[in-house]
């Protein structure tokens, strides 16, 4: 049978441990404070960011939430985080990606405050994680190396593919599968859209980790028998539902699960462990800034 890996239920018993942190900055008179600022009329990211902030409210994080007009100067951006960075009320920021094409992606990222970038996404901070000193994991990665954890899904030894190479969840992902820590010692292969042969490497791995954006280029003929799947993509495409779309993964869900020994849905994987993982990285922040 293969194991059905429930982000949802993880996610879950991720905000029930971070109670205990939240409980000990409240006694010190702290209330955790996460700002999200969205620059984009990208309707998924907007649903993105409102889910984010729901999250802060159910948990006992602040949430504070900045809607710049997609038409705005780049400079408005750039000032409020400039203000949110000097805002002690407020412990992490986190900047919805992508931004409009007039703002420098670039600057956003060095102009976070490094320790309020719960993304993790500072060069700073991409730094100390590539060196093994990581501040802030960045969320997606680190909520998969949660749900391998919970699902007893052993690293060290077994060979990883990450198909993707973006900064959000490929490289970081491949990073933390190479350090040397109880998550990581995987042998390690980023596949991308150069890649030659992808079911190739696919084929060989004990653990995948799709991440490419393609809506289910991923199916059960490119994957090893047993092997645990991990599905980044939310793919919206056209579809004869209410929406007008459904969401779809970058696996082939239905083909992928008759060779797969473990595999994440979409909704319901990944999704809910990136969210999490931002509240853990808000509370750790806000512990780190109390001196
Ligand atoms: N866009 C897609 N994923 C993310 C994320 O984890 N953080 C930010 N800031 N933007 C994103």
């Amino acid at each position: 049978m293969t194991e059905l890996i429930d982000g949802n239920a993880v996610a879950e018993q991720i905000r029930t441990d971070l109670q205990d942190s939240i409980e000990t900055l409240a006694d010190a008179g702290v209330r955790p404070g996460l700002a999200t600022v969205l620059m984009s009329d990208d309707p998924a990211s907007e649903t993105y960011v409102s889910m984010k902030q729901r999250d802060c409210e159910e948990v006992g994080i602040e949430g504070i939430h900045v809607e710049i007009d997609e038409d705005a100067p780049a400079q408005e951006l750039y000032d409020t985080i400039d203000d949110l960075n000097a805002d002690p009320e407020v412990h992490g920021i986190l900047v919805q990606m992508p931004v409009v094409e007039q703002v420098d992606k670039r600057r956003v990222l060095r102009s976070v405050d490094p320790e309020k970038d719960v993304d993790g996404f500072h060069p700073e901070n991409v730094g100390r994680l590539v060196a093994g000193d990581a501040r802030f994991k960045p969320c997606t990665p680190h909520g998969i190396q949660k749900l391998l954890e919970h699902h007893g899904v052993e690293t060290e030894g077994a060979e990883a593919v990450v198909v993707g190479r973006s900064d959000i969840v490929g490289k970081p992902m491949a990073n933390l599968f190479v350090q040397k820590e109880p998550l990581g010692n995987a042998t390690t292969t980023v596949c991308h859209s150069r890649t030659a042969d992808l079911a190739a490497h696919t084929r060989e791995a004990d653990i995948v980790v799709a991440a490419a954006g393609v809506p289910e280029m991923i199916d059960g003929e490119m994957l090893k028998e047993g092997a645990t799947v991990i599905d980044v993509g939310i793919n919206r495409v056209d579809a004869d539902t209410e929406k007008g779309y459904e969401l779809v993964g970058d696996v082939d869900f239905e083909s992928a699960k008759e060779t797969a020994g473990a595999i994440t849905p979409v909704p319901g994987g990944v999704g809910p462990m990136t969210r999490a993982m931002l509240l853990y990285n808000t509370v750790k922040a806000a512990g780190a800034q109390q001196g």
